[in-house]
């Protein structure tokens, strides 16, 4: 099967310093993947490189989104061709009210209006609309703001960064809704899913939202990849460095 998005033997650099070493990773369309890994392993480094943040520099291998090399390409050329994220902690952006933006998005494609009040209510983000983009919202709040402009978006391949932290156990039930939305191509075909990214540290959204493989990665390097299901089992139970033995010996890789 051809790869949606295709991370070819890639290192990356933040400051002169080399953050993601060798890595290499494909990520049929329709699949979602989960990525795994101890804090400062470079989990976030790996999504913002795959975004375009001009910070990470590729230094070495190609980045094919769709068949096409897109190394060269900025944040604004990716999102165009449908790469789109929900960050770990996306900045406030003062004298920028969230319903802008959300208007914004309707006027860049007008098909987005007949959903835009569902999902604001699906996001029980009513009252932030008229409130500066996350200027003073809990981490809760900020996650499903961060969900619901990608919903009104659907971007053909989304990354979330680490969807289920800062979030208690009513509001994961809202944010598992819309991460499952974000992921199913057509409603009234729950199976047909876009491809996808899901970052997270203690695999809570995978309770949620089924993810078709796990890739764990530690300091920089992707280490190993398996049944997300017996991956997150091994990690709760004996950590990461177990987990990474067991992938190694084979027994619970795919
Ligand atoms: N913009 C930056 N400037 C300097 N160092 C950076 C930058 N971005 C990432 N790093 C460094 O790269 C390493 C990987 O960080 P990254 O945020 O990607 O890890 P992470 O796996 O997402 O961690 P966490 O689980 O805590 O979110 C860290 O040592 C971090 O300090
Ligand atoms: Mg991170």
């Amino acid at each position: 099967m051809t790869a949606l998005l295709e991370l070819r033997d890639i290192c990356v650099e933040v400051d002169n310093k080399e953050i993601l070493h060798n890595i290499n990773l494909a990520i049929p369309d329709g699949e979602v993947h989960a990525l795994l890994g101890p804090n400062g392993s470079g989990k976030t480094s790996l999504m913002m490189t795959v975004m375009g943040f001009s910070e990470y520099k590729v230094t070495k291998g190609q980045i094919v989104f769709n068949g096409q090399d897109i190394n060269e390409l900025d944040i604004t050329e990716r999102a165009q061709m449908g790469i789109g994220v929900g960050q770990q902690r996306p900045p406030t952006i003062s004298g920028v009210k969230l319903g802008q933006i959300l208007d914004f998005a309707v006027s860049v494609d007008p098909r987005r209006n007949s959903k835009a009040d569902e999902l604001i209510d699906l996001a029980e983000m009513k009252a932030f609309i008229r409130r500066d983009v996350n200027d003073g919202l809990s981490g809760g709040e900020i996650k499903r703001s961060e969900l619901l402009q990608l919903l009104i978006t659907q971007p053909r391949f989304a990354m979330l960064d680490e969807p289920d932290s800062g979030v208690d156990i009513d509001a994961m039930e809202v944010v598992g809704s819309m991460v499952n939305m974000l992921f199913t191509k057509d409603m009234k075909h729950p199976a047909k899913r876009r491809a996808g990214l899901l970052i997270t540290h203690t695999g809570q959204i995978l309770d949620y939202v089924r993810a078709d493989k796990a890739h764990i990665m530690i300091e920089g390097h992707l280490v190993g990849s398996g049944n997300p299901d017996l991956i997150l089992e091994t990690i709760i139970q004996s950590g990461y460095k177990a987990c990474v033995r067991c992938l190694r010996e084979r027994s619970i890789s795919q």
